[in-house]
């Protein structure tokens, strides 16, 4: 059988309204791009098994011409775009690094970078969320984790959120530019570690420059690593906590509950804002092998994407799944938003750790903030979702 073909997008869908037409249609459907599409939780963690798909690797470059360069350099020595073996050695030095007990220890440094940034925008008026608030946020405690002085935070923030802008498909004025800046990020890494290697201190770069010893990566790997780091922990952590705020402001009495204890609340409120409108839309794959999936035939070198943002509603996982709940009780034990099998994220102890307490400072610093514009769109269905700027006061 082969997979049905979905109806053309209306423009007043949101990307929920799309996948419930969608999934109406069957188990996998092919989308405008040809790429074929599951929806439910099952379907996501069983397309990302290495023995039916691989994770793209540079096949998105050769789309886009690029055989060299900095943009290319990252696609053919990140972690985040390859396959056992190279996968195994690249992911290991750092496998370690964000694990719950380490990220406990920088717990006092990010409820102070949160209180930080509350307390500097509290009765200012007008802010822009995303980037003022979010954006800090994620940006700031990535390159603290990696020790970047304060005085080039500004300039690293910079370059992180412009250099994201190379990971997905873009007109060619905006990647020349995403490129010039990854190349800079390059550069300020490569000092970095370069720094670490001579006289650095005893810190989280040392420790990992020690591991990568034995493991026969290449200078280029090992720095690519690090970018990966700047690189996945920004974006996704800027955008969850615009989301989840964007909720909480719109359920009032959801903001409400979670200010009145947020002790009690602050776990389900993380789990429930990265699941109800997430920032990841899909986990994009490429089918290793002739497969037959729910009777569907994918021929192999189709692209698979299982829908993120669909199995995160699904209802044999999730009771009232349209509902957002932050005291829901029924999330799985693995947050589906942080993927799944080899590649599933290495950074969700320490984004869950950023995410609480933001959160926890909005409400004990500024329980009375509110939007004052209309509530960002969270667009697309690859890989990373697009968040649109929000508009709010925060009001103590
Ligand atoms: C809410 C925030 C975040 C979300 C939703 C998220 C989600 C994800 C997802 C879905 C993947 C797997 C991609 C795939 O299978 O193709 C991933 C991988 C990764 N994430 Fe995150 N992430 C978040 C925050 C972070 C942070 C804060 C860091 C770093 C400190 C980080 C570092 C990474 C790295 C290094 C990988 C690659 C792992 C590998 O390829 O083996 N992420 N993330």
């Amino acid at each position: 059988m082969s997979a049905p073909l979905i109806l053309p997008r209306e423009e007043t869908w949101t990307d929920h309204d799309y996948v419930r037409r969608a999934a109406a249609q069957g188990p996998v459907v092919r989308d405008r791009h040809g790429i074929f599409i599951t929806f439910s939780l099952a379907h996501m963690q069983r397309l990302v098994d290495p023995f039916l798909t691989r994770q793209m690797e540079t096949e998105t470059m050769a789309i886009q011409g690029l055989s060299s360069g900095p943009v290319y350099d990252l696609f053919a020595n990140s972690m985040l775009f390859s396959n056992a073996p190279a996968h195994g050695k690249r992911r290991a030095p750092l496998a370690r690094s964000f694990a719950v007990p380490l990220v406990n220890r920088l717990r006092g440094e990010l409820q102070s970078l949160a209180c930080e940034l509350v307390e500097d925008h509290l009765g200012t008026g007008d802010i822009e969320f995303r980037d003022r608030i979010g954006g800090q946020l994620a940006a700031r405690t990535i390159a603290m984790v990696l020790g970047v002085p304060r005085s080039d935070l500004p300039l690293i923030t910079t370059l992180v959120y412009s250099a994201i802008r190379a990971l997905s498909v873009r007109s060619p004025s905006v990647l020349a530019e995403a490129a010039k800046d990854l190349e800079a990020l390059n550069a300020y890494v490569a000092d970095l570690l370069q720094e670490h290697r001579s006289a650095g201190p005893k810190d989280f770069l040392a420790d990992y420059l020690e591991r990568t010893g034995e493991t026969g990566l290449s200078a280029l790997e090992i720095r690519m690593q690090i970018v990966t780091l700047l690189l996945a922990g920004s974006d996704t952590t800027r955008s969850a906590l615009t989301s989840t705020m964007s909720q909480l402001m719109q359920k009032r009495s959801q903001w409400e509950l979670l200010c009145a204890d947020p002790k009690t609340h602050i776990k389900g409120a993380v789990s429930e804002g990265l699941r109800y409108d997430p920032v990841i839309g899909a986990l994009i794959r490429v089918a290793d092998k002739d497969l037959l999936f729910e009777g569907v035939a994918i021929p192999e070198g189709s692209l698979i994407g299982p829908l993120v943002v669909s199995a995160l509603r699904d209802p044999e996982v999730y009771s009232t799944p349209e509902t957002f709940d932050i005291t829901r009780t029924d999330h799985p034990r693995w947050h589906p938003v942080f993927g799944a099998g080899e590649h599933r994220c290495l950074g969700e102890a320490l984004a869950r750790a950023e995410l609480e307490e933001a959160l926890t400072a909005l409400c004990r610093i500024a329980p009375g903030t509110e939007l004052t514009g209309p509530p960002p769109k969270l667009r697309g269905l690859g890989a990373t979702r697009t968040v649109g700027e929000m508009p709010c006061r925060l009001i103590g």
